[in-house]
């Protein structure tokens, strides 16, 4: 075993910020949309909190794509172009989550600085940043201030088509969330990944690791 440095620390920043931001935001958006059924906190109280995190969270997203476009480092998101190739490294993935790791079988991925995910990460966290993400802070922006953006809303469909948009992603993410946090207790021990998200270092193969 040796110990590669997967996590550069601006990520590790980036990540857990993000992380608390979600948490604060979730549980404030619900108790926005659900202010008769939740008595977490005042309405108010809950609207102000969420547009404080959501702002901590767009200024953190900007450092994210910043520091991955300005190192070029973003390629680790982009999966294979080439179709078959592609099909056949998520079938041989998606296999090992279903079935190999059941019988004790060795990841077919191996991370490294340069070739971190496997290509359902690949696929998963590019259309998370590159799509979801932005279209969530987007329709958070919109439902900030209705007034100054209502030509923007009136053009995307209206006040309930920018609020049904931002409730679905934010059920997506929730559901996210629940596998993200699965998949990321299947290393060799289940912190493994977690550890490594924190300290930046994972454990690695000496013959496997490239
Ligand atoms: C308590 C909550 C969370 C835990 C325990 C967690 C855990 C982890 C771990 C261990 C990794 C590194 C392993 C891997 O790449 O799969 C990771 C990476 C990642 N996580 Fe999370 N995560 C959490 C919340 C989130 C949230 C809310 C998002 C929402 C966008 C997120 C997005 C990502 C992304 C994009 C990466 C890849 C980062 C990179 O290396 O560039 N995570 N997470």
């Amino acid at each position: 075993m040796k110990q590669i440095y997967l996590h550069p620390l601006p990520v590790r920043i980036w990540h857990w910020v993000n992380a608390g931001c979600f948490f604060v935001l979730i549980v404030t958006g619900l108790q926005i949309r659900y202010r008769d059924l939740m008595q977490l906190m005042d309405f108010r109280a809950a609207v102000d909190v969420h547009n404080f995190f959501g702002f901590a969270l767009i200024i953190n997203f900007m450092l994210w794509l910043v520091y991955y476009l300005l190192n070029g480092k973003i390629r680790i998101y982009i999966p294979d172009l080439h179709p078959a190739r592609l099909l056949r490294s998520m079938v041989r993935q998606a296999r090992f989550y279903g079935y190999g790791i059941f019988r004790g079988e060795a990841n077919p991925h191996h991370p490294s600085p340069d070739h971190k995910f496997n290509p359902m990460q690949q696929m998963a966290y590019l259309s998370l940043m590159v799509i979801l993400l932005p279209l969530q802070i987007v329709s958070g922006l919109l439902l900030w201030d209705l007034k100054g953006f209502a030509v923007l809303i009136g053009m995307v469909g209206g006040v309930k088509a920018v609020s049904s948009v931002h409730v679905l992603l934010n059920m997506f993410f929730i559901a996210f969330l629940y596998v993200h946090i699965y998949l990321t207790t299947l290393g060799r021990s289940p912190m493994e990944h977690i550890r490594a998200m924190v300290t930046g270092f994972e454990d690695a193969e000496e013959q496997t690791s490239h």
